[in-house]
Formats: structure tokens, sequence, C-alpha cells
């Protein structure tokens, strides 16, 4: 199984490119479901997560065609899916069950096919999940659904009709889902407490092209007049805030000066505010964001998750990282998943000092780090640990990598190039 070994110590300087968002690809991948035309997405990111969704994919029927599979120049993927018939409504288990995302099909199939019979979804361990919003949401539409042997079977007889969809909390998952089934609904959905996240925005504005009328896009409600058939259109996948967050982090953990070309800042302000907040400099310029850090202490910032635009929850771990080697005590509050502290005990294999009560996490900064065998228990967990090797003393290898594969393109690439000794170990 492949590993990544790293010798900490180094500053990070140079360029690193942003690839397109993973959480943006997934839906705006499953949007083809809901037109018989071909849907061009340009700067798709090579993910081991996309590979697998072409596969889902490609079982209901999905024609699919990859230009630049190979990374050899450094702009994204562009692929083209094809939905001519829907030839099967089933995703099931063996598909679905590695990639949380993959159960988002349910909403395209009842729009299109009017049926659709899903595997319960697995993906990251960070807290149960459940599925009731996206259920009880699809109900709101007219959609009888009912929970068999692990699937949940959905039919919408004669087709779905619009509704009013209240989420009593923010979801992603299920605004992506509502939304692409609303847009082939027959009538006006209203969706009151939508996420906001770039994501969403980023695939509302893919299917306004392909035809769909959605109004409040970016707000808290949206309002979808059902159209009869969506057509084909080409998007770009918008720029991966999460992986901008991530690589803002590690620079502002080692030290030095880079530029995170095509990142925008819009999509992480609070993020960064934070990381200015401990001392980093940020800095907006035309082609990204630039961060700097030079030999000044990392100052201890206290941090909530919260749903856009409040601080990510995707980007807690390596926050947490960053937070192990600052000058005093830091608090973290995971607000949108109950489990997802899974790093603090590989963090602690390093010497960081972190005590976690119920949500809150207390981090007490330590003047060093020391190199160690750590593993990667879910995608962005994992990464926090490379965050953490990057400072510490010595060499660190970071075991089961297939989770940073899932979310990270060609990370130990784009690090090394900016000067971190950093490699993957296959086998
Ligand atoms: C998406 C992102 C993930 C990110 C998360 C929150 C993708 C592929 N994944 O995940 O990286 O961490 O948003 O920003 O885009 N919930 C329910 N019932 C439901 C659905 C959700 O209780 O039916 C709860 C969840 O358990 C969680 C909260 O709602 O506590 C938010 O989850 P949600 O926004 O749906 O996360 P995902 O869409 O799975």
């Amino acid at each position: 199984m492949d590993r990544i070994r790293l010798v900490g110590g180094n500053t990070l300087r140079g360029e690193i490119p942003i690839s397109g968002a993973k959480n943006a690809a997934l839906p705006l991948m499953i949007a083809s479901l809901l037109t018989r035309e071909p849907l061009v997405l340009e700067n798709v990111p090579r993910l081991a997560d996309v590979n697998q969704l072409e596969k889902i994919l490609e079982n209901h029927g999905v024609d699919i065609a990859v230009h630049g599979r190979k990374p050899i120049q450094l702009e994204g993927q562009r692929m083209t899916l094809e939905a001519a018939e829907i030839v099967d409504t089933t995703a099931p288990y063996e598909l679905v069950s590695t990639m949380r995302a993959s159960f988002w099909v349910i909403g395209p199939l009842l729009a299109r096919a009017h049926e659709a019979r899903v595997s319960l979804p697995g993906g990251c361990a960070i807290g149960t999940r459940p599925v009731d919003l996206f259920l009880d949401g699809l109900r709101q539409l007219g959609a009888e659904i009912e929970i068999d042997e692990g699937y949940a079977v959905a039919r919408a007889p004669g087709g779905l009709r619009g509704g009013r969809v209240v989420f009593p909390k923010v979801t992603v998952g299920a605004t992506h889902v509502v939304m692409m089934a609303a847009t082939l609904a027959k009538g006006t959905t209203v969706i009151e407490n939508a996420a906001m996240e770039p994501e969403v925005t980023d695939l509302a504005e893919c299917l306004v092209k392909m035809g769909a009328k959605i109004d409040g896009i970016g707000t808290r409600t949206l309002t979808i007049e059902g159209v009869d058939e969506l057509h084909g259109a080409t998007h770009s996948v918008v720029p991966d805030r999460i992986e901008t967050g991530t690589y803002a982090m590690a620079a502002a953990m080692t030290g030095g000066d880079v530029l995170l070309r095509d990142a925008r800042a819009e999509h992480l302000r609070a993020a960064l505010d934070v990381l200015a907040r401990t001392g980093a400099d940020v800095t907006e310029e035309a082609s990204g964001v630039r961060i700097h850090r030079n030999g000044n202490g990392i100052q201890p910032v206290d941090v909530d998750t919260e749903p856009f635009p409040g601080f990510p929850t995707d980007l807690q771990a390596q926050f947490m990282a960053l937070m192990t080697r600052s000058t005093g005590v830091s608090h973290i509050r995971e607000t949108i998943f109950e489990n997802r502290y899974m790093h603090v005990a590989e963090l602690a294999r390093f010497g960081a000092d972190i005590k976690v009560d119920g949500q809150v996490a207390t981090v007490t900064g330590v003047p060093q780090l020391k190199g160690a065998q750590v593993m990667a228990t879910d995608l962005r967990a994992s990464v926090s640990l490379v965050i953490a090797g990057l400072v510490a003393s010595g060499e660190t290898t970071v075991n089961r990598i297939y989770h940073l594969d899932r979310g990270f393109e060609r990370l130990e690439d784009k690090l090394s190039a900016v000067g971190a000794e950093i490699e993957r170990v296959t086998g």
C-alpha cells in the first residue's frame, strides 16, 4: 500500500497550482444524468473519487470521454458525459459504499427516470452522516421512498412536482440533490435554509447553462421553476477552496512565500482571516492568493467550524495541525460533524498537546514536533498529518494514503515543487 515519506524542516517557496474542486466536480458530473445531451466539464481534478464516480455513472448508462487523464500538463481534465439513455436506475452497494457523494444520483435519477434504487452511502467515517434530509426533501417533491435491504428505493410515478423544502440544518449534499431534482419537476420549488457553499453555486450556475431556471443562487433561498428538459452545456469546475486552504496552512506552518495560483480568496475569506490572525501575510493577487510568513511565531486563534461563509469543517484538521505549533493555547469547536477528531490521536504521535472535550479541542502549542509513523483516517485528517510532518524534526511516514488520493491531486508533486522533502513510496 502506498505511503508518503517526508522530512520536515524546509520552508516552502514558489507557486502551487490549485486544481478544480472535488466537491464541485462530483455533483457536476452527477448533473449529466439530467439530460440526454453531452455535458462538457473542464478543469476536472484527477482524483480517485472522480474515477469512482465515473464507474457509477457508466453503470447508469453515461458515456464518458476524458482528455488529459495523464497529468502531463497542469490544467485539469476535460470530461464529456453523455447520458443519452438511463439504462439502469440502481446504484449498487459495491459502487456506492466507498463514497458518500455517489448517493446523490438519487435526485437526477428520480427527476429524469422517475425511479431510483440507491445503496445507502459510505465514505469518510466522520460521524453517522444520515440521509434523512435528502429523503424528506425529495418527498416534498412528491417522491415515495422506502428503505429496503440497505437501499433507498424511490419512485415518482408521473414525475416529480414542485414543493417547499425547509432544511432544519444546512446540508450541502441534500441542497445539491433537491436542487437537481427540482430542475425537472412540474412547477416551482422553493428551498429554504439552502447551503451557500461555492460548490452549490457552481452546480447551480452549470444547471442554468443547461436550461434550468434557478433564482437566488448564492443565497439561503433557492427558487427553481421546473422545465420539461435540460440540454448540454460546457462548464469549468471552480478552483478548490479546501485545497487552497490546505496549502495556505502548510505555508503558514513552514514559513516562506507561496502563491496559490487560481485560488479565489472570496471562497475562503473566513479561513484566510484566521490565517492572518495567526500572523501570516495573506495577499490577494490577480493570479491567486499569496501566503507569506517570516520567522515570527504562529499566534493561537480560536475557531468554530460553520457552514459557508464560516470557517469550513474541511479545514479543521489542517488548522489544528497548524495550532500544534502556536505560541499559546487555541480552542477549536467542530459544529458540523460529531466525530471529526480522529486526527487528534495521530497528531499526538508527533508530540502535539491536544485535549478533546465533546465538541471542543484545546490545542496547546509545543516548540517542536518530532517525525513519526502515522495513519491516515479520513481525507482531510490525512492531509493534516502531512502538514505536521512538514515541520516535524526527522522523518515522517504517513501510511494508508488512499484517502489522500481521493481528494488531493498530486499532493507530493505540488509540495516538493515548492521545496518540501516529500515522496510517495509505492508498495
Ligand atoms: C459536504 C462535503 C464535505 C463537507 C460537508 C460540510 C462533498 C462531496 N462533501 O458533505 O466535504 O465536510 O459538505 O461542509 O461535497 N445531515 C443530516 N441528514 C442528512 C444530511 C446531512 O443530519 O440527510 C447532517 C450531517 O450529518 C452533518 C450536516 O448535516 O452533520 C452537514 O452535512 P452535509 O452538508 O450534508 O455534508 P455532505 O454533503 O455529506
